[in-house]
């Protein structure tokens, strides 16, 4: 989705707006532009359709410099991908804005401003904000007071990098609903939409909060928060947090797509997620994080210089949980699916999943003892968050509204907004990840589900008790980035197995249980990188209509690791063969299948059943992987998809 760079420095800033554009590139995009304000103090603007590399063919024609600039990668909402359409849109030739999000309510001020003479040049929501800005200037304002007469009016999510023509000294910052950092460096200060874009240039950040506004001037940074009805602008100070990743860690390394540098990453974030987060007795509630406002925050937290969540209190709530929500999105969702069979199973708390998009616009009833969790890699995913602010807003409102004991957010992004505002959090440590495809993402939320299950069940034991069933999974929790390097040592089979699918139209997957999220996860990556339609199926389902699918055309793939339904797997594999499908099954060493004419097996590591799923997603992943290389799709930015879904 759209990304922002911004900057005010002392010395020419295009290379870093840039730069910064290359980095935002795998959020996906259809078209870039940068706008300076150059030494003669004029504003100038160069925009082009498709990637950053056709800008900077522009820029090459016609090159820009100066101190203070604006850029934006811009994936087309309102208007189609095309020139006029790129940001950053102009206003009177003396306004330059950047913007991600939605205006919602773009059209009624669209007449307005027409009404007032204002000519429109494209087809964005955006140019309203750059002439709203352009006419609060016209009446007097400041640059930063214009900003936030022109905020309160907008409907919808946001983030604004603005800066005006006369005041090349200022540029100007909005955050609602969309996330913006600010990037602070030494005598130079920035603003992006995702701190990946600055790594280059610093390595601190301040992460506004909801509402805020930041003005930078040569004199440093300013964060303003809105007060008194949003009419006044308080300076208040918000904590400068060191970014924890290198800036290698958002590079492709020696591989040729990051998809597959971050497939092999998993053993190594995998054994990061467990670290320090177990001790002989099992889960340390010290794992979880707290948010500032949260009330599981330890009374003295703040004075330790980090604020820590009072284990006593989370011992309780999580001794009190009597069912768990679970919200997500896309994989995210899947691993949702598979952490329900663990809730029920090893904590026997009952659970439900759904997507965000449809539980924030149903009405819906909340048991008492409802734990809220939800899942993202990003910590930004449009729909995901709504849900939450859903639920808080519900209960706000009273018990008759709501019943949510507390929310907790899985997430992969520290500073992210669902971190920021769920009660506590448990972060995956899977590192930056690049490829829209999310690979080691997925396993990381997978470990960090399974401790948090690991921890209810704990809370709900009486603490003396030897519980083997825990006991036994931790082990095998320590085991894990073991198990997984030997499931990537797969890879050279499945590479050669890819050229099966590769003129394929269709694959059907199958799995049972904790598997059948697997299969989903499976169709979903093949889908998403190779383009072909990809269907997931619980088995016992084939017979109730995908059955009418099979031919010799439609390959199947099949996850059968050794737990009570392989018997009922087989019987559901022979249904399809009998058929004439072509089998592609990943199996148990225990499994007895034999490889043969329609049939092939691929023999995964042996695993316990309830950590089956983390294991089998991954010669999943590197089956869709080498299918897309193959068909020379776009792996990393495949079509029409964004790595972050800030918009609905
Ligand atoms: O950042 P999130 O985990 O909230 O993102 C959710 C989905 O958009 C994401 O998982 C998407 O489905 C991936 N591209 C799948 O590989």
């Amino acid at each position: 989705m759209c990304g922002i760079v911004a900057g005010l420095a002392q010395r020419d800033i295009s290379k870093i707006l840039i730069e910064g554009l290359h980095r935002l590139e795998y959020r996906g995009y259809d078209s870039a532009g940068v706008a300076v304000i150059d030494p003669a103090g004029e504003l100038r603007r160069a925009r082009a359709v498709g990637k950053v590399r056709a800008l900077e063919d522009e820029l090459r024609e016609a090159p820009l410099s100066g101190a203070i600039g604006v850029a934006h990668t811009r994936w087309a909402t309102h208007g189609r991908p095309a020139q006029h359409n790129a940001h950053p849109h102009l206003s009177s030739e003396r306004v330059a804005v950047v913007h991600n999000g939605i205006i919602e309510n773009h059209e009624a001020l669209r007449g307005e401003l027409e009404g007032a003479g204002y000519v429109f040049t494209s087809e964005t929501d955006t140019e309203v904000v750059a002439h709203l800005v352009d006419r609060e200037l016209c009446s007097g304002l400041a640059l930063p007071e214009a900003v936030n007469a022109v905020t309160a009016r907008l409907d919808g999510a946001f983030a604004l990098a603005v800066m005006e023509q006369r005041n090349p000294e200022l540029l100007v910052g909005a955050r609602q609903g969309s996330p913006l950092v600010v990037g602070v460096g030494i005598d130079e200060h920035f603003i992006a939409s995702d701190p990946l874009a600055l790594l280059p240039v610093t390595d601190r950040f301040v992460y506004l909060d909801e509402g805020d506004m930041v003005a930078i001037t040569p004199a440093g940074i300013q964060v303003l928060e809105r007060t008194g009805d949003r009419d006044e602008l308080t300076p208040v100070t918000r904590e400068v947090v060191r970014y924890e990743h290198s800036v290698e860690a958002a590079g492709k390394g020696e591989y040729r797509h990051f998809m597959m540098k971050e497939i092999m990453e998993q053993p190594r974030v995998l054994s990061r997620t467990l670290a320090e987060r177990l001790d002989p007795q099992g889960v340390r509630l010290e794992a979880f994080d707290v948010s500032r406002h949260s009330f599981l925050a330890a009374d003295n937290g703040a004075e330790k210089g980090k604020q820590v969540v009072d284990v006593a209190r989370l011992t309780q709530l999580f001794a009190d949980v009597r069912q768990v929500q679970i919200i997500a999105c896309g994989t995210s969702y899947h691993a949702g699916m598979v952490a329900r069979y663990w809730l029920e199973e090893v904590a026997g708390i009952p659970a439900q999943v759904e997507v965000a998009s449809e539980f924030r616009y149903r009405e819906r009833v909340a048991a008492p003892g409802t734990l809220f969790l939800t899942l993202s890699q990003s910590g930004e995913t449009a729909d995901t968050l709504a849900a939450l602010r859903d639920i808080q807003k519900l209960n706000r409102e009273g018990p008759q509204a709501g019943h949510y004991l507390a929310s907790l957010a899985i997430c992969n992004v520290a500073g992210s907004s669902l971190v920021r505002e769920s009660d506590l959090s448990l972060l995956t440590h899977a590192g930056p990840e690049i490829g829209v495809a999310s690979t080691k993402a997925f396993t990381t939320q997978l470990v960090a589900l399974m401790l948090t299950t690991l921890a209810l069940r704990q809370a709900k034991g009486d603490g003396q008790t030897d519980d083997l069933l825990s006991r036994q999974l931790l082990m095998r929790l320590k085991d894990l980035p073991h198990v997984i390097e030997q499931s990537l040592a797969l890879d050279g089979e499945i590479a050669q197995l890819a050229e099966k699918f590769m003129h394929r139209h269709h694959t059907l997957f199958l799995g049972r249980g904790s598997q059948y999220p697997i299969a989903m996860e499976g169709a979903l990556k093949l889908k998403e990188i190779s383009y072909i339609h990809a269907e997931a199926y619980a088995a016992g389902e084939l017979k109730h209509g995908p059955l009418a699918l099979i031919d010799e055309d439609m390959p199947v793939v099949a996850v059968a690791p050794m737990d009570d339904l392989m018997e009922k797997l087989k019987s559901n594999l022979q249904e399809v063969r009998a058929r004439g499908g072509q089998l592609f099954v990943f199996a148990d060493p225990e499994v007895s299948l034999k490889a043969g004419e329609g049939v092939h097996v691929v023999t995964v590591p042996g695993v316990c059943r309830f950590l089956a799923p983390i294991v089998y997603a991954v010669p999943l992943q590197l089956l869709s992987y080498h299918v897309a290389v193959l068909k020379g799709t776009d792996v990393d930015q495949p079509r029409n998809l964004a790595k972050s879904v800030t918009v609905e």
